[in-house]
């Protein structure tokens, strides 16, 4: 029973993966090295979500201010991100797991755009998990983006500003029908949101950890499931509120 209202499993898990640079700079690698490791972290974490029943995960894996990287580290991004795509999909479907890339794709080579559509496609029979994955992504770009829908939308007559309310914004996010993230995890140490979430983190419990994205293992997730699952989580209630109810405070 929930009757102590803590939050249990999370439906979203969004990540930041952080630490790839400086696992490589550990070992004295070239920092792609840590970039092609990191896939491995999220394959387990893909999988190690499949397993524990989220329903949907959000990766970062390129940020819209990454493009200011050396030329040559972005475009070793863009390769690896080519080659995982075509890669990984074939797991994916085994997991049931349905692919969609969310960010402004539009900035990426006419040959990554067709693999995305690809990837997408091949999946978007998969009603498992939906794992969504943030290249060239940044939430004031998504929140710009919504904005902009909605004032060409007023502009040409079918919407009335009074209309637009805290549904109808999130209603033009990249995230809209999902559900908020419940838990939010970053690698490497840092502690910001470097652009991810923005929007829609207003109540999302934040996880840090030092380690570095490619040594984020399934026990590393599992820890951040466990930090997750003794939150209570209140919404703006008293904890009292939510021991009575038994609810985790989701509004709706
Ligand atoms: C995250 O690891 C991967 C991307 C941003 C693409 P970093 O490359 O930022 O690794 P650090 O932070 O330099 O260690
Ligand atoms: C955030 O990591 C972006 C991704 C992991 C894709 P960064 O390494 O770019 O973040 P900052 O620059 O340290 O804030
Ligand atoms: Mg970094």
């Amino acid at each position: 029973m929930e009757g102590d209202g803590l939050a249990r499993l999370p439906r979203h898990v969004a990540i930041i993966m952080d630490g790839n640079g400086r696992w490589a700079k550990q070992r004295e690698l070239p920092r792609h090295a840590g970039h092609k490791a990191g896939v491995g972290s999220v394959r387990s974490s893909v999988e190690e979500s499949v397993r524990h029943g989220v329903e949907v995960l959000t990766l970062f894996a390129f940020s819209s201010e990454n493009w200011k990287r050396p030329q040559k580290e972005v475009s070793l991004l863009m390769d690896l991100f080519m080659v995982a795509l075509q890669r990984e999909v074939k797991r994916l479907k085994r997991n049931n797991v349905r692919l969609r890339i969310i960010g402004d794709r539009s900035a990426f080579s006419d040959k990554l755009q067709q693999r995305i559509a690809q990837a997408e496609t091949d999946t978007d029979q998969c009603n498992g998990m939906l794992l969504q994955i943030a290249a060239n992504y940044g939430g004031r770009w998504d929140i710009t983006r919504a904005t902009r829908r909605l004032a060409e939308r007023v502009a040409a007559g079918g919407l009335h500003p009074d209309q637009i309310d805290e549904s109808a914004i999130a209603a033009e996010l990249s995230f809209a029908g999902l559900p908020d993230p419940d838990l939010f995890i970053r690698t490497g140490g840092e502690q910001r949101i470097s652009n991810f979430i923005l929007w829609q983190c207003a109540y999302t419990e934040l996880y840090f950890t030092d380690t570095y994205w490619p040594d984020f293992d399934a026990d590393a997730y599992s820890e951040a499931l466990d930090f997750y699952a003794g939150r209570q989580r209140r919404f703006g209630m008293t904890g009292e509120q939510v021991e009575e109810t038994g609810s985790t405070g989701r509004p709706g």
